[in-house]
Parts: C-alpha cells; structure tokens; sequence
C-alpha cells in the first residue's frame, strides 16, 4: 500500500499518474484483482476483507486526486509560459516593420497642410445620389459633361461618386457660409489602364464667403503657397479650362520636377511631362453661381479645388504606374520606410 502511494506522490506527469491508477484500480488493476477474490473469503472474513480493501482504493484515489490537481496545475503553468506572447518585443529576426502607405502619407500630408490654413475636414458617403454627384454641381441629365466621368450606377438609381465635389453640397446644405472646408475620400470611375484605377482618392477643397469677398487672385495664392509647399521650388501656370462647377475655371501645372535643369532651374522637357517641361496637378474655379442656387445661397461668392492624391504621391516619390500602387507588394512599399514623417 505504502508503495502505491510513493509512487503516485513520486509520478511527474499526468500520464504516469494515468497509467498509476490503471494499475492498480484498471479492469486488470491490483486492486481489482483483490476485490475478485473476495468470493473465495470465507463468509466471516468477508466484511473485514471488503472493508480493508475499499479503505485502500479510497486512499489510493485520494492520492491519485490531490497528485492529479498539482501536476494540473503545473501543466497550465508550463503550457503559459511556452504561449506567452510578448507584444511589446521587438522583432529583430525579419526586420519587417510597417511603413505609411504613400497615398496614405500623401492624403495626410496635404489635409494637415488645409487644416493649418483652417480648413475643416468634411465626408460624404462613397453610394451617393445623382443630385449630389451631378446636378447640383451643374451637371443636369444628358450634359455633355457626364462623359467626363464614367459612372458606375447601382441598382436603385444611386451610383458610386465619381469625385469629392458632392461634399461640397452637402456641406453647403447643412452649413452656413463662411465655409472653408477640405473633403479628402475615395471616388470611383469605369476606367483602367496605367494613369487610371477605378477606384482612386481626392481632395475636394471649398471656400465660400460673402458677396465679391472671393476672387480669383485668393484662389490663385493658395494654390501657389499649396503646390510650392508640396514640390518645393517650382513654377505654377494656370491654363483656362472648364469644369460644370465653376466659372472660370483653371487646370493648373507645375514645371516638370523630373527634368528640371540644376543650373536653371527651367525644366526642359522629358517623358513624363510630354516634353513640355509642365505637369497637370489640379483643378479649379471660381464657384458657378447654379451650385449656389441648388443649394440655396444667395449673395456670396466661392472658389474650389480638386486634385488626385495617387498623383500627387506618384510625383512626390517618382513613381511610374499608377497601378503599382494599388497591388500592396511589399518590395514596392519597402521602399518608403522612413519617407513618412
Ligand atoms: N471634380 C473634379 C474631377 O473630379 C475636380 C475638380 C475640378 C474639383 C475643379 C473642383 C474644381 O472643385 O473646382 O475631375
């Protein structure tokens, strides 16, 4: 008996401590065995026989019990410690830690620049309505100007917005002038090849204030300071253009900062920039008088803004296809450790 219980006081796993108990209380187990025999006592011992033997089985399964809870709890113990995860411990076996994205970097680089100049940050939903998305930027159904823009249309009539200007709107609608708002978000368009994905991100910007507060020449220093900020020293053209929105209306260029001459300065002309030593960043206007009419403001005057982040990031990191960016290769976006501040 003393036996049993030093070896299972002794037994150093659950499984031995298993394997102890089926030795002695298993079908062919000691114990088992004893109990057998308890028809061959003769009558008179029987009693003090059985007794005897189940005080031994209780103390055997006492000790098999109280051993089993101590080598459990060690189990736990040791299975903790072999998972213990250590979150805060730096990895030096692979060297991968994450980077900014660059059209993250990018998108966060130009809204802290706006909200410096106090803009706000305003969202609108991706599914919008054709009101928002169109006609109340002056566009009206069948305008030549919605092929600009190749639409994807849901089901129910609503489509996914094709640019940030519905912000704009919506913004004004729940608003009162003055505004100066920023709307950073993805837009969608049915188009792709290697300067289009179909879905891609913009900054919407909008300043409106009272009657004849708001000129060209606000808009004009802003854009300036803006893409000065942005691309360093370079030159700034505005080009008349045509957007529904706003009347006028301008595309502006930068000098091409990939062929730019050291000595002059002047950029002479490459690949990128179609060899006319000027790149299209953004557009703008002075806001149409029909966007204030859709959404019920009278007596002020605006300019707006739009440009796409993909593209400003392809410059600023001299990236050559704009899908690149979209297809998360870790060689590519390696690369732009450290780039983000
Ligand atoms: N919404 C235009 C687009 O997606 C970009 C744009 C141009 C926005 C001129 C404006 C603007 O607010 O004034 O192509």
């Amino acid at each position: 008996m003393q036996e049993w219980l030093d070896k299972i006081e002794s037994s150093d796993s659950l499984d031995t401590l298993e394997q102890i108990r089926i030795d002695i209380l298993g079908k062919k187990g000691i114990l088992t065995a004893e109990f057998a025999r308890m028809k061959d006592v003769p009558n008179e011992e029987k009693k003090e026989f059985a007794q005897n033997l189940n005080k031994q089985k209780t103390a055997v399964n006492s000790a098999i019990d109280s051993k089993k809870t101590i080598l459990m709890a060690l189990a736990l113990d040791q299975k903790l410690k072999a998972e213990l995860l250590d979150v805060t411990k730096f990895s030096t076996t692979n060297g991968t830690v994450g980077a900014t994205h660059p059209v993250a970097d990018t998108m966060e680089k130009i809204t802290s620049y706006f909200q410096n100049l106090n803009f706000s940050v305003e969202e609108g939903p991706l599914v919008e309505d054709d009101f928002h998305n169109f006609e109340a930027l002056n566009l009206p159904k069948f305008h030549p100007a919605r092929d600009m823009q190749d639409t994807f249309y849901c089901n129910d009539g609503k489509l996914l917005r094709t640019h940030t200007s519905p912000v704009q709107i919506r913004t004004m609608m729940n608003s009162k002038p003055p505004i100066r708002m920023i709307a950073p978000g993805t837009v969608f368009r049915r188009d792709f090849d290697i300067t289009h994905t179909p879905m891609f991100n913009q900054i919407e910007g909008l300043v409106v204030d009272k009657e004849d507060q708001i000129s060209f020449a606000n808009l004009k220093h802003v854009m300036v300071e803006f893409l000065q900020h942005m691309f360093g020293d370079i030159d700034v053209r505005f080009r008349p253009s045509f957007f529904p929105f706003t009347e006028p209306s301008a595309e502006v260029d930068i000098s091409c900062i990939f062929c730019k001459d050291a000595s002059t300065g002047k950029s002479c002309g490459c690949r990128v920039c179609s060899h006319t030593g000027w790149l299209e960043v953004l557009g703008c206007g002075i806001v149409d008088e029909n966007v204030f009419k859709a959404v019920g403001y009278e007596k002020v005057s605006g300019y707006a803004f739009g440009l796409g982040i993909e593209r400003f990031a392809m410059l600023i990191h001299k990236i050559g296809d704009l899908r690149s960016l979209f297809e998360s290769d870790i060689r590519l976006l390696e690369q732009f450790k450290g780039s983000a501040k």
